[in-house]
Protein backbone atom coordinates (compact mmCIF):
# COMPACT_ATOMS: atom_id res chain seq x y z
CA UNK A 1 0.00 0.00 0.00
CA UNK A 2 1.30 3.38 -0.65
CA UNK A 3 2.64 5.92 2.19
CA UNK A 4 0.61 8.11 1.49
CA UNK A 5 -2.66 5.74 1.64
CA UNK A 6 -4.56 5.85 4.31
CA UNK A 7 -4.72 2.38 6.30
CA UNK A 8 -8.99 2.57 5.67
CA UNK A 9 -8.86 2.96 2.02
CA UNK A 10 -8.43 -0.67 0.17
CA UNK A 11 -5.68 -0.24 -2.23
CA UNK A 12 -5.86 -1.56 -6.11
CA UNK A 13 -1.85 -2.49 -6.63
CA UNK A 14 -2.13 -6.19 -5.95
CA UNK A 15 -5.33 -6.44 -8.19
CA UNK A 16 -6.21 -6.92 -12.12
CA UNK A 17 -6.19 -2.99 -12.98
CA UNK A 18 -10.21 -3.58 -14.64
CA UNK A 19 -11.14 -5.64 -11.58
CA UNK A 20 -10.48 -4.43 -8.30
CA UNK A 21 -12.99 -6.73 -6.77
CA UNK A 22 -11.04 -9.45 -8.05
CA UNK A 23 -14.04 -11.55 -8.11
CA UNK A 24 -14.61 -12.11 -12.50
CA UNK A 25 -17.83 -10.14 -12.17
CA UNK A 26 -17.88 -6.50 -13.91
CA UNK A 27 -16.49 -3.40 -12.17
CA UNK A 28 -18.64 -0.36 -10.96
CA UNK A 29 -17.66 2.95 -10.54
CA UNK A 30 -19.25 5.78 -8.69
CA UNK A 31 -18.28 9.45 -10.06
CA UNK A 32 -19.70 12.59 -8.16
CA UNK A 33 -19.46 15.66 -9.26
CA UNK A 34 -20.45 18.80 -6.79
CA UNK A 35 -18.44 21.68 -8.32
CA UNK A 36 -20.84 24.03 -9.31
CA UNK A 37 -24.97 24.38 -9.43
CA UNK A 38 -25.19 20.53 -11.09
CA UNK A 39 -25.52 17.94 -8.41
CA UNK A 40 -23.92 15.04 -10.71
CA UNK A 41 -23.93 11.49 -10.26
CA UNK A 42 -22.83 8.69 -12.55
CA UNK A 43 -22.09 4.84 -12.71
CA UNK A 44 -19.52 3.47 -15.35
CA UNK A 45 -18.64 -0.32 -15.75
CA UNK A 46 -15.27 -0.64 -16.91
CA UNK A 47 -15.52 -2.91 -19.75
CA UNK A 48 -12.49 -4.76 -22.05
CA UNK A 49 -13.28 -2.29 -24.91
CA UNK A 50 -13.86 0.84 -22.96
CA UNK A 51 -15.67 2.27 -20.13
CA UNK A 52 -19.32 2.29 -20.48
CA UNK A 53 -21.66 4.77 -19.11
CA UNK A 54 -24.59 2.55 -17.15
CA UNK A 55 -26.03 5.54 -15.78
CA UNK A 56 -26.02 9.29 -15.27
CA UNK A 57 -28.03 11.46 -12.47
CA UNK A 58 -28.50 15.02 -12.73
CA UNK A 59 -30.31 17.66 -10.59
CA UNK A 60 -29.78 21.31 -11.77
CA UNK A 61 -30.67 23.76 -9.52
CA UNK A 62 -33.16 26.08 -10.64
CA UNK A 63 -32.70 28.11 -7.28
CA UNK A 64 -30.21 30.29 -9.28
CA UNK A 65 -32.60 31.97 -11.93
CA UNK A 66 -33.06 34.71 -10.85
CA UNK A 67 -29.87 35.68 -9.95
CA UNK A 68 -28.87 35.39 -13.63
CA UNK A 69 -25.74 33.52 -11.92
CA UNK A 70 -24.62 31.21 -9.01
CA UNK A 71 -24.81 32.03 -5.97
CA UNK A 72 -22.18 29.83 -3.97
CA UNK A 73 -24.10 29.07 -0.57
CA UNK A 74 -27.20 28.51 -2.45
CA UNK A 75 -25.34 25.59 -4.48
CA UNK A 76 -23.96 23.98 -1.43
CA UNK A 77 -27.28 24.19 0.62
CA UNK A 78 -29.14 22.35 -2.49
CA UNK A 79 -26.54 19.72 -2.92
CA UNK A 80 -26.79 18.61 0.07
CA UNK A 81 -30.49 18.36 0.11
CA UNK A 82 -30.24 16.47 -3.19
CA UNK A 83 -27.34 14.00 -3.46
CA UNK A 84 -28.79 11.59 -0.60
CA UNK A 85 -31.81 11.17 -3.03
CA UNK A 86 -29.92 10.81 -6.60
CA UNK A 87 -27.31 7.77 -5.37
CA UNK A 88 -30.67 5.24 -5.48
CA UNK A 89 -31.34 6.82 -8.47
CA UNK A 90 -28.02 6.59 -9.81
CA UNK A 91 -27.93 2.64 -8.70
CA UNK A 92 -31.15 2.02 -10.30
CA UNK A 93 -30.45 3.26 -13.63
CA UNK A 94 -27.36 1.73 -13.86
CA UNK A 95 -29.25 -2.07 -12.48
CA UNK A 96 -27.23 -2.38 -9.68
CA UNK A 97 -26.90 -1.85 -5.61
CA UNK A 98 -24.97 -0.31 -3.44
CA UNK A 99 -22.69 -3.03 -2.16
CA UNK A 100 -22.28 -3.25 -6.00
CA UNK A 101 -19.92 -0.51 -6.67
CA UNK A 102 -15.66 -1.18 -6.33
CA UNK A 103 -14.58 2.58 -6.94
CA UNK A 104 -16.20 5.99 -6.19
CA UNK A 105 -14.27 9.11 -7.58
CA UNK A 106 -15.57 12.61 -6.69
CA UNK A 107 -14.37 16.13 -8.11
CA UNK A 108 -12.10 17.87 -5.51
CA UNK A 109 -11.61 20.37 -7.69
CA UNK A 110 -11.57 23.11 -9.08
CA UNK A 111 -14.95 24.61 -8.55
CA UNK A 112 -16.90 26.38 -5.95
CA UNK A 113 -14.88 25.75 -2.18
CA UNK A 114 -18.43 24.95 -0.78
CA UNK A 115 -20.13 22.96 -3.29
CA UNK A 116 -16.97 20.67 -3.89
CA UNK A 117 -16.99 19.71 -0.26
CA UNK A 118 -20.03 18.64 -0.18
CA UNK A 119 -19.32 15.83 -3.00
CA UNK A 120 -16.26 15.11 -1.87
CA UNK A 121 -16.80 14.22 1.85
CA UNK A 122 -20.15 12.60 0.80
CA UNK A 123 -17.47 10.37 -2.07
CA UNK A 124 -15.19 9.59 0.76
CA UNK A 125 -17.73 8.33 3.29
CA UNK A 126 -19.34 6.46 0.86
CA UNK A 127 -15.97 4.39 -0.23
CA UNK A 128 -15.16 4.28 3.41
CA UNK A 129 -18.66 2.67 4.43
CA UNK A 130 -18.25 0.40 1.73
CA UNK A 131 -14.90 -0.43 1.91
CA UNK A 132 -13.64 0.63 -1.53
CA UNK A 133 -10.92 2.51 -2.98
CA UNK A 134 -11.50 6.37 -3.16
CA UNK A 135 -9.97 8.62 -6.20
CA UNK A 136 -10.28 12.42 -6.33
CA UNK A 137 -10.76 13.69 -9.48
CA UNK A 138 -9.89 16.85 -11.55
CA UNK A 139 -13.26 18.88 -12.84
CA UNK A 140 -11.74 19.09 -16.21
CA UNK A 141 -10.05 16.22 -16.66
CA UNK A 142 -13.85 14.44 -16.18
CA UNK A 143 -14.90 16.76 -18.90
CA UNK A 144 -12.22 15.68 -21.32
CA UNK A 145 -12.45 11.89 -20.15
CA UNK A 146 -16.35 13.09 -21.13
CA UNK A 147 -15.55 13.72 -25.02
CA UNK A 148 -12.90 11.14 -25.34
CA UNK A 149 -13.94 7.59 -24.01
CA UNK A 150 -17.12 7.93 -26.19
CA UNK A 151 -14.84 7.22 -29.04
CA UNK A 152 -12.14 5.61 -26.99
CA UNK A 153 -9.55 8.19 -28.26
CA UNK A 154 -6.34 8.26 -27.01
CA UNK A 155 -3.95 10.72 -26.95
CA UNK A 156 -2.10 12.75 -28.49
CA UNK A 157 -5.28 15.06 -29.06
CA UNK A 158 -6.20 18.71 -28.09
CA UNK A 159 -8.63 19.59 -26.10
CA UNK A 160 -10.64 22.22 -25.95
CA UNK A 161 -13.11 22.43 -22.80
CA UNK A 162 -15.61 25.36 -23.18
CA UNK A 163 -17.98 25.70 -20.28
CA UNK A 164 -19.22 28.30 -17.92
CA UNK A 165 -16.20 28.65 -16.05
CA UNK A 166 -13.63 27.37 -18.64
CA UNK A 167 -12.21 27.98 -22.04
CA UNK A 168 -8.85 26.09 -21.82
CA UNK A 169 -7.48 24.97 -24.63
CA UNK A 170 -4.77 22.06 -23.86
CA UNK A 171 -2.24 19.80 -26.09
CA UNK A 172 -3.00 16.40 -24.65
CA UNK A 173 0.23 14.59 -25.18
CA UNK A 174 -0.02 11.08 -23.55
CA UNK A 175 -2.89 9.69 -20.96
CA UNK A 176 -2.93 12.33 -17.84
CA UNK A 177 -0.24 15.15 -19.28
CA UNK A 178 -1.56 18.28 -19.89
CA UNK A 179 -0.29 21.22 -21.41
CA UNK A 180 -1.91 24.40 -21.74
CA UNK A 181 -1.32 26.16 -24.91
CA UNK A 182 -4.58 28.50 -24.88
CA UNK A 183 -6.86 30.40 -22.45
CA UNK A 184 -9.39 33.09 -22.46
CA UNK A 185 -8.16 36.48 -20.92
CA UNK A 186 -11.33 37.52 -19.59
CA UNK A 187 -14.82 35.42 -19.73
CA UNK A 188 -15.30 31.80 -20.34
CA UNK A 189 -16.99 31.20 -23.85
CA UNK A 190 -20.43 29.83 -21.57
CA UNK A 191 -20.28 32.97 -19.20
CA UNK A 192 -20.34 35.14 -22.18
CA UNK A 193 -23.27 33.10 -23.86
CA UNK A 194 -24.97 33.54 -20.59
CA UNK A 195 -24.36 37.08 -20.47
CA UNK A 196 -25.28 37.99 -23.62
CA UNK A 197 -28.37 35.83 -23.01
CA UNK A 198 -29.01 37.92 -19.79
CA UNK A 199 -28.83 41.76 -21.38
CA UNK A 200 -31.18 40.75 -24.84
CA UNK A 201 -33.76 38.84 -22.04
CA UNK A 202 -33.29 35.36 -23.40
CA UNK A 203 -33.29 33.99 -20.08
CA UNK A 204 -30.46 31.87 -18.07
CA UNK A 205 -28.83 29.69 -18.78
CA UNK A 206 -27.70 31.48 -21.74
CA UNK A 207 -26.26 29.17 -24.37
CA UNK A 208 -29.30 27.01 -24.90
CA UNK A 209 -31.55 30.60 -24.75
CA UNK A 210 -28.90 31.80 -27.67
CA UNK A 211 -29.19 28.55 -28.90
CA UNK A 212 -33.01 28.47 -29.33
CA UNK A 213 -32.99 32.14 -30.41
CA UNK A 214 -30.53 32.17 -33.23
CA UNK A 215 -32.49 29.67 -35.23
CA UNK A 216 -34.73 32.37 -36.16
CA UNK A 217 -31.98 35.18 -36.10
CA UNK A 218 -29.51 36.64 -38.86
CA UNK A 219 -25.95 35.47 -38.13
CA UNK A 220 -24.85 38.57 -39.97
CA UNK A 221 -27.01 41.29 -38.90
CA UNK A 222 -24.68 42.37 -36.35
CA UNK A 223 -21.24 42.43 -37.60
CA UNK A 224 -19.20 41.61 -34.66
CA UNK A 225 -14.89 42.16 -34.87
CA UNK A 226 -13.46 38.64 -34.53
CA UNK A 227 -11.72 38.86 -31.52
CA UNK A 228 -7.91 38.94 -30.81
CA UNK A 229 -7.81 38.86 -34.58
CA UNK A 230 -4.17 38.72 -35.96
CA UNK A 231 -2.83 37.34 -32.62
CA UNK A 232 0.06 34.46 -33.07
CA UNK A 233 -0.87 32.53 -30.22
CA UNK A 234 -3.98 30.35 -29.16
CA UNK A 235 -5.69 32.67 -26.73
CA UNK A 236 -9.48 33.60 -26.67
CA UNK A 237 -11.03 36.58 -25.32
CA UNK A 238 -15.14 36.98 -25.23
CA UNK A 239 -15.20 40.10 -22.78
CA UNK A 240 -15.23 42.21 -26.51
CA UNK A 241 -17.99 40.60 -28.09
CA UNK A 242 -20.04 41.11 -25.00
CA UNK A 243 -19.68 44.42 -24.98
CA UNK A 244 -20.47 44.94 -28.87
CA UNK A 245 -23.87 42.84 -27.83
CA UNK A 246 -24.29 45.44 -25.51
CA UNK A 247 -23.93 48.60 -27.76
CA UNK A 248 -26.23 46.39 -30.26
CA UNK A 249 -29.26 45.61 -28.19
CA UNK A 250 -28.99 49.59 -26.94
CA UNK A 251 -28.98 50.39 -30.59
CA UNK A 252 -31.78 48.28 -31.59
CA UNK A 253 -30.86 44.78 -32.52
CA UNK A 254 -33.30 42.14 -32.60
CA UNK A 255 -32.67 39.42 -29.71
CA UNK A 256 -32.37 36.87 -32.45
CA UNK A 257 -30.19 38.61 -34.58
CA UNK A 258 -27.90 39.23 -31.73
CA UNK A 259 -28.06 35.97 -30.62
CA UNK A 260 -27.62 34.42 -34.12
CA UNK A 261 -24.53 37.34 -35.09
CA UNK A 262 -22.90 36.42 -30.86
CA UNK A 263 -22.72 32.62 -31.37
CA UNK A 264 -21.68 32.83 -35.00
CA UNK A 265 -18.86 35.18 -34.13
CA UNK A 266 -18.03 33.12 -30.72
CA UNK A 267 -18.05 29.96 -32.72
CA UNK A 268 -15.68 31.04 -35.19
CA UNK A 269 -13.21 32.69 -32.88
CA UNK A 270 -13.46 28.79 -30.79
CA UNK A 271 -13.00 26.89 -34.34
CA UNK A 272 -10.43 29.20 -35.71
CA UNK A 273 -7.90 29.44 -32.79
CA UNK A 274 -8.20 25.67 -32.00
CA UNK A 275 -7.56 24.94 -36.07
CA UNK A 276 -4.51 27.12 -35.93
CA UNK A 277 -3.33 25.38 -33.01
CA UNK A 278 -3.84 22.16 -34.37
CA UNK A 279 -1.73 23.03 -37.33
CA UNK A 280 1.00 24.36 -35.27
CA UNK A 281 1.37 21.16 -33.21
CA UNK A 282 0.62 18.43 -36.13
CA UNK A 283 -2.35 17.21 -34.08
CA UNK A 284 -5.25 15.73 -36.21
CA UNK A 285 -7.77 15.17 -33.30
CA UNK A 286 -9.56 17.83 -31.25
CA UNK A 287 -12.20 16.83 -28.16
CA UNK A 288 -14.24 19.63 -27.27
CA UNK A 289 -16.19 19.35 -24.44
CA UNK A 290 -18.33 21.94 -21.75
CA UNK A 291 -21.45 22.65 -21.71
CA UNK A 292 -20.55 24.83 -24.55
CA UNK A 293 -19.65 21.14 -26.84
CA UNK A 294 -23.93 21.22 -26.83
CA UNK A 295 -24.12 23.94 -29.33
CA UNK A 296 -24.87 22.49 -32.51
CA UNK A 297 -23.41 25.62 -34.39
CA UNK A 298 -20.01 24.94 -32.76
CA UNK A 299 -20.30 21.41 -33.67
CA UNK A 300 -21.15 21.95 -37.19
CA UNK A 301 -18.41 23.73 -37.44
CA UNK A 302 -15.94 21.52 -36.66
CA UNK A 303 -17.50 18.94 -38.52
CA UNK A 304 -16.46 21.41 -41.73
CA UNK A 305 -12.43 21.60 -40.53
CA UNK A 306 -11.11 18.31 -41.71
CA UNK A 307 -9.90 17.64 -37.97
CA UNK A 308 -11.73 14.66 -36.51
CA UNK A 309 -13.80 16.21 -33.63
CA UNK A 310 -14.67 14.26 -30.40
CA UNK A 311 -18.02 15.48 -28.79
CA UNK A 312 -19.03 14.52 -25.59
CA UNK A 313 -22.71 12.15 -25.87
CA UNK A 314 -26.17 13.69 -24.89
CA UNK A 315 -26.31 14.63 -21.49
CA UNK A 316 -22.24 14.49 -20.72
CA UNK A 317 -21.46 17.69 -22.35
CA UNK A 318 -22.80 20.24 -18.77
CA UNK A 319 -21.75 18.98 -15.42
CA UNK A 320 -22.79 15.30 -14.51
CA UNK A 321 -21.15 12.68 -12.54
CA UNK A 322 -20.39 10.06 -15.00
CA UNK A 323 -17.61 12.13 -16.45
CA UNK A 324 -15.93 12.29 -13.26
CA UNK A 325 -16.49 8.05 -13.10
CA UNK A 326 -14.63 8.09 -16.63
CA UNK A 327 -11.75 9.99 -14.90
CA UNK A 328 -11.39 7.47 -12.04
CA UNK A 329 -11.49 4.75 -14.50
CA UNK A 330 -8.96 6.61 -16.25
CA UNK A 331 -6.95 6.54 -12.89
CA UNK A 332 -7.64 2.49 -12.20
CA UNK A 333 -6.75 1.59 -15.96
CA UNK A 334 -3.66 3.63 -15.76
CA UNK A 335 -3.03 1.97 -11.99
CA UNK A 336 -2.83 4.69 -9.42
CA UNK A 337 -2.84 4.31 -5.97
CA UNK A 338 -6.12 5.50 -5.07
CA UNK A 339 -6.45 9.11 -3.24
CA UNK A 340 -5.55 9.71 0.35
CA UNK A 341 -8.97 9.93 2.47
CA UNK A 342 -7.14 13.49 3.94
CA UNK A 343 -7.09 15.44 0.37
CA UNK A 344 -9.00 18.60 0.51
CA UNK A 345 -10.75 20.15 -1.97
CA UNK A 346 -9.43 22.77 -3.94
CA UNK A 347 -11.30 26.26 -5.73
CA UNK A 348 -8.49 26.93 -8.23
CA UNK A 349 -6.05 23.65 -9.25
CA UNK A 350 -4.74 23.85 -12.83
CA UNK A 351 -4.70 20.85 -14.90
CA UNK A 352 -1.86 22.08 -16.43
CA UNK A 353 0.68 25.22 -15.69
CA UNK A 354 -0.94 28.49 -17.07
CA UNK A 355 1.17 29.28 -20.00
CA UNK A 356 4.06 32.40 -19.68
CA UNK A 357 2.90 34.99 -21.15
CA UNK A 358 3.00 38.16 -19.83
CA UNK A 359 -0.20 39.58 -21.32
CA UNK A 360 -2.19 36.69 -19.52
CA UNK A 361 -5.20 38.38 -17.33
CA UNK A 362 -5.06 36.84 -13.82
CA UNK A 363 -8.30 37.69 -13.05
CA UNK A 364 -8.74 34.51 -15.58
CA UNK A 365 -6.54 32.30 -12.98
CA UNK A 366 -8.84 33.82 -10.29
CA UNK A 367 -12.58 33.21 -12.20
CA UNK A 368 -10.98 29.19 -13.63
CA UNK A 369 -13.08 26.99 -11.98
O1 LIG B 1 -19.87 22.49 -18.07
P1 LIG B 1 -20.98 23.30 -17.47
O2 LIG B 1 -22.24 22.58 -17.09
O3 LIG B 1 -20.53 24.04 -16.16
C1 LIG B 1 -19.27 24.58 -15.91
O4 LIG B 1 -18.35 23.81 -15.58
O5 LIG B 1 -19.18 25.81 -16.10
O6 LIG B 1 -21.29 24.46 -18.52
C2 LIG B 1 -22.34 25.36 -18.35
C3 LIG B 1 -22.25 26.42 -19.43
C4 LIG B 1 -23.22 27.57 -19.24
O7 LIG B 1 -22.53 28.78 -19.40
C5 LIG B 1 -24.22 27.36 -20.39
O8 LIG B 1 -24.81 28.56 -20.85
C6 LIG B 1 -23.34 26.71 -21.45
O9 LIG B 1 -22.51 25.83 -20.72
N1 LIG B 1 -24.14 25.96 -22.42
C7 LIG B 1 -24.19 26.27 -23.73
C8 LIG B 1 -25.12 25.39 -24.32
N2 LIG B 1 -25.60 24.56 -23.35
C9 LIG B 1 -24.98 24.93 -22.19
N3 LIG B 1 -23.55 27.24 -24.44
C10 LIG B 1 -23.82 27.31 -25.76
N4 LIG B 1 -24.70 26.52 -26.39
C11 LIG B 1 -25.38 25.55 -25.72
N5 LIG B 1 -26.26 24.77 -26.37
ZN1 LIG C 1 -17.77 21.91 -15.90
Amino acid sequence: MPADQPASSPSTSDMPSCNPSGSGRPTFILGIDTSCDDTGLGVVELTPVRPQVRSNVVWSQTVHAEYGGVMPELASREHVERIDTLLPRALADAGIALHDLDVVAATSGPGLMGALLVGLMYGKGLSQALNVPFYAAHHLEGHIYAAASEEGLTPPYLALVVSGGHTHLFDVTAPGEYRLVGATRDDAAGEAFDKVARLAGLGYPGGPAISAAAERGDPLAVPFKPPLQGQEGFEFSFSGLKTAALLAFQRGARPEDLAASFQRAAVRSLVDTTVRAAHALGRETVVVSGGVAANRALRDAFGQTGLRAAFPAGGLNTDNGAMIALAGAAALQAGQAPSPLDGGAAAYVPLAPLPANPQFDTSARRKAR
